[in-house]
């Protein structure tokens, strides 16, 4: 899929390198090996995703996973019994998420497109499903128009993008901003060259919602192994992370029921 934006091309660049989950992987790619242990570490760090996606809730619906990196969370619905339909815009990702299903003999159906603009018709999806994706993606609002529109009305969504006010953004300030003697640096310039892929955007609660305009929808914050990092593979252990304020936490989970009439495409 040809991406008309530089910006745009250079996020997919960086993902192709870096597929979501996968670094550090001891073993050898697109092993049976490699993807049991990028499970086993998504499920240590992040354990609390099964309250928001609750797997076994779709069985016979139509899901939509916007952005599947390594298909982790992607094989979890499949397995449920969901009829899964997934987007990335890494090819690398997309072909990763691919061999796994074949792995485990699952069924699914996925392309290599733009979460921007979706290749599916309108009021189409039980549930929509995006954990950390929209924020990477030059529109994000866009983005969740999308999202939005290939929704049936009173299909859910559930959509994670990173918090601004949160542990990992305060350390970002602190070491790319006042350690680098540029105090005044802002948080957005910061997200944007340091957090992941380049033009990254992070999120009050506020605006978050705002990128739902006219939907019921509901935002939690989550404390993660990633709010306190040691080192650059050593995060907070996370039972420790539990009696942190999950208000400070870099997840922003925002869930929704699509209203009957549809948000202003604007
Ligand atoms: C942090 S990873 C998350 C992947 C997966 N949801 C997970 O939790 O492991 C971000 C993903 O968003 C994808 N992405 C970024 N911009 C995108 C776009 N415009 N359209 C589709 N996918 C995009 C990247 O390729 C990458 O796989």
């Amino acid at each position: 899929m040809a991406l008309r934006s530089p910006p745009k091309e250079r996020v997919r660049q960086f993902w192709d390198q870096n597929p979501c989950g996968t670094s550090g992987n001891p073993h050898p790619p697109s092993t049976h090996e490699f993807f049991r242990w990028v499970e086993s570490e998504r499920d240590l760090r992040e354990p609390f995703i099964a309250q928001f996606a609750q797997w076994t809730e779709w069985r016979d619906q139509r899901v939509l996973e916007m952005g599947v990196g390594a298909g982790t969370d992607h094989v979890k619905f499949i397995r449920a019994g969901a009829k899964c339909f997934g987007v990335d815009v890494s090819t690398s990702s997309v072909a990763l998420t691919h061999q796994r299903l074949r792995f485990e003999d699952l069924q699914g159906k996925l392309s290599v497109s733009d979460v921007e603009d979706l290749p599916f018709p309108d009021d189409y999806f039980d549930f929509v499903y995006s954990w950390g994706v929209i924020h990477h993606t030059e529109n994000t609002a866009k983005a969740a128009r999308e999202a939005l529109r290939v929704l049936k009305p009173g299909g859910r969504f559930c959509i994670m993008i990173y918090h601004r006010y949160s542990l990992v953004c305060l350390q970002a300030k602190l070491v790319y901003g006042l350690l680098r003697g540029r105090p005044f640096r802002s948080l957005d310039s910061i997200a944007r060259d340091h957090l992941e892929s380049f033009g990254t955007k992070v999120f009050s609660n506020r605006q978050a919602l705002a990128l739902f305009p006219g939907q019921s929808a509901r935002v939690t914050n989550v404390m993660t192994p990633y709010d306190l990092r040691y080192a650059r593979h050593r995060f907070l252990p996370p039972l420790l992370g539990r009696l942190l304020p999950s208000f400070l936490g870099y997840f922003l989970v925002v869930e929704g029921t699509k209203g009957d009439r549809a948000t202003d495409a604007g």
